[in-house]
């Protein structure tokens, strides 16, 4: 029912995981297996990026039959902080909420950044041999989870970007090939970002508040 807010989710700032360049990411109260992004204070003109990002996330489900490298949507929900995004809330095998990449080489630290470059090297490999045309590759969108090994299992967690690539579905060779190009491009800059920014890490954590 409209403005029925007896049903919405109530959110608070406890719940807060992270404050995104355009979107808040609260923990889903009632369940931890979601999260709920929330636009932060949207100027009139400017394009949803929840929108863009279920866009995008739509587009890969009619792209792609393994989806088990994101973080997938499930579409909207009424919350006590606005209209919210529903996705899937990425855990470690303790139930920890998995921390982005730019966390990890960042602000942790002992991390195992040999660890992480294999990590983000295999998804690299799995997006280019899968023709999978997620070019926002940005230590802040994706998620490692640590697995009870030790390891780690790489999510992208922001999809927005996808939708504004639609015309690179591959419809011919000749897209493909540039398109390849260009994750393959995307793929080499995200592996030199993550050395660059954890040897930068000290400098990099004064500006990251
Ligand atoms: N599915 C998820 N699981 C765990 N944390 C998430 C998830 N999605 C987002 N986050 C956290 O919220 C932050 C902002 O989310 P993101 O979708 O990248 O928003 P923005 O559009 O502002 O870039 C991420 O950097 C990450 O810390
Ligand atoms: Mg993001």
């Amino acid at each position: 029912m409209a403005g029925d807010i007896s049903t919405a989710v109530e959110l608070h700032d406890e719940l807060i995981i992270s404050l995104g360049r355009e979107r808040i990411c609260y923990r889903h109260p009632e369940n931890d297996g979601y999260i709920i992004k929330i636009e932060q204070d949207k100027g009139a003109r400017r394009a949803s990026m929840n929108d863009k990002e279920l866009e995008g996330y739509r587009l890969l489900q009619q792209e792609v039959t393994d989806l088990s490298f994101v973080s997938r949507c499930h579409g909207y929900v009424d919350t006590t902080r606005g209209r919210g995004l529903l996705c899937d809330c990425i855990r470690d095998h303790d139930n920890a909420v998995s921390r982005t990449i730019w966390d990890i080489i960042v602000h942790e630290e002992n991390c195992d950044i040999d660890a992480v470059l294999t990590t983000a090297r295999k998804l690299c490999d799995l997006l280019m041999s899968g023709r999978i045309w997620l070019f926002d590759l940005n230590p802040k969108n994706i998620a490692l989870k640590r697995l009870a090994d030790g390891g780690f299992k790489a999510y992208v967690i922001d999809l927005k970007g996808r939708s504004e690539n639609k015309e690179l579905i591959p419809v011919s060779r000749y897209i493909e090939y540039f398109s390849l190009k260009k994750l393959q491009r995307r793929s080499e800059q995200l592996l030199a970002r993550i050395e660059d920014y954890h040897q930068r890490r000290e400098e990099l954590r004064k500006l990251d508040i």
